[in-house]
């Protein structure tokens, strides 16, 4: 297969539900490969992990897309995404950056692991009780969805009351990292006004009555007098908080659980404790990432041997990354307790995921808990993936708990 024929592949309903053997023909060729006029991809574990980190290579943001689309200030949702952490470039990228990075602590991470625990433990219950008689549960909806959006509310700072109208309008709100026909846009945009205007009134009343958590936090950044975090772009930080943190948490879990299904030892070795839960989590992020790949514009340099001319969009492929044979052994196996780990799933560089410690910290919460409870859980039936490239991850994963 040459280089077109892999990424026509790659695009048709098989190809994303499995790529790794596309990935694999991808490696054959080289680290870098050019394609098309003024595209490069980038698949080798060192070629991304080298572009990642070079500023150089800038995301897309405003300018961007003032050049792309004529008519994108009229969206609301595009008003919040040129304000987004992804998309802004150096020097306003690292001033919001390190704002937000202040209130986002290790502490105030390491703090959720109690509301984590009693979070999974609420949705197991709840699941043991409907699954007791052998009933199929369906996992993605009844807990891979349910915990990473309760947990970021939690963050965040939202009252229990407000949290079940968050998941249908972060699940909208992320349409947009996947925009394949405008159609979609209007519930989008929609879902973007919703939010932004919930945001709007929970950022008012913290102001008034600051409490611990994250929006009173960056509050007090944003009113520390040198106006350095504007209103506009604290509250369009919040919206993309949920639509990174949601989804992608999501598949990780959806994701190790099916490597469980499919790897009984692996589910064995982590209830009994002989596989560290954070070993596995990182094995899964490797294994299966939740985001396959993130893009970069060239500025006229060399990665990896191969030019890479000014403005060329270059698509670093993480899963493809993640199974470089160059850099792990036997890459399609999986093995949470391998030496030489390191996954690419949360990128790298300036843009380095700011909830990577959160969504570790989740899914090594998750998992023990699942399989204490659940020594007998099974796979009931053919899951569904979600048919998209950038996330992976399943719409339905159906099991059998007792
Ligand atoms: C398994 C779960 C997750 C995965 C695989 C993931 C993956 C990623 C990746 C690959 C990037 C970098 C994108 C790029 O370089 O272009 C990123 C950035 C980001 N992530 Fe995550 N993420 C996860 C969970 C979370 C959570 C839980 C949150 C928030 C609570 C979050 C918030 C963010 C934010 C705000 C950025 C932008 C950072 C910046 O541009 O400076 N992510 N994530």
């Amino acid at each position: 297969m040459d280089t077109m024929e892999i990424l026509t592949a790659l695009g048709t309903p098989a190809g994303r539900a499995d790529p790794y053997p596309l990935y694999a023909s991808l490696h054959d060729i080289g680290e870098v490969i050019e394609f098309g006029p003024g595209h490069v991809l980038v698949v080798g574990y060192d070629a991304i992990n080298s572009v990642l980190r070079d500023p150089g290579f800038r995301v897309s943001d405003k300018s961007t897309l003032e050049k792309d689309f004529a008519g994108w200030a009229a969206n609301p949702v595009f008003v919040q995404v040129v304000d987004w952490l992804l998309n802004l470039n150096a020097p306003r990228h690292s001033r919001i950056r390190s704002l937000m990075a202040r209130t986002f602590t290790a502490r105030r991470i390491a703090g959720l692991e109690p509301a984590i625990a009693a979070m999974a433990d609420e949705l197991i219950d709840a699941m043991a009780e409907r699954g007791a008689d052998g009933s199929v549960i369906e996992f993605m909806h009844d807990f891979a969805y349910l915990l990473p959006v309760t947990v970021i509310c939690e963050l965040i700072g939202i009252p229990e009351a407000d949290r079940e109208s968050f998941r249908p309008l972060t699940r909208d709100l992320t349409g947009v990292f996947e925009l394949r026909d405008l159609e979609t846009l209007p519930a989008i945009n929609a879902a973007a006004v919703e939010l932004l205007a919930y945001f709007t009134e929970l950022a008012a009343e913290r102001r008034a009555v600051p409490r611990d958590d994250l929006v009173s936090d960056l509050l007090a950044v944003s009113d520390a007098g040198d106006g350095r975090l504007t209103d506009a772009e604290l509250l369009h930080n919040l919206t993309l908080l949920l639509a990174a943190g949601f989804e992608t948490t999501t598949n990780l879990l959806g994701n190790g659980l099916q490597v469980i299904l499919q790897h009984p030892p692996a589910g064995e070795g982590v209830r009994d404790g002989s596989i560290p839960a954070p070993a596995f989590v990182e094995e899964v992020l490797r294994f299966d990432s939740p985001v396959q790949l993130t893009s970069r514009i060239g500025y006229g340099t060399t990665v990896g041997g191969v030019p890479v001319s000014p403005g060329a969009g270059v698509t670093t492929l993480l899963g493809a990354g993640n199974r470089d044979p160059r850099r792990f052994t036997d890459p399609a196996r999986f093995d949470p307790m391998r030496p030489d780990g390191g996954p690419l799933s949360f990128g790298g560089g300036a843009h380095f995921c700011i909830g990577a410690a959160l969504a570790r910290l989740e899914g090594a919460v998750a998992f023990p808990r699942l399989l204490s409870r659940f020594p007998k859980i099974a796979a009931a039936g053919e899951p569904t993936r979600m048919d998209r490239l950038l996330l992976r991850g399943f719409d339905t994963l159906p099991v059998t708990v007792a």
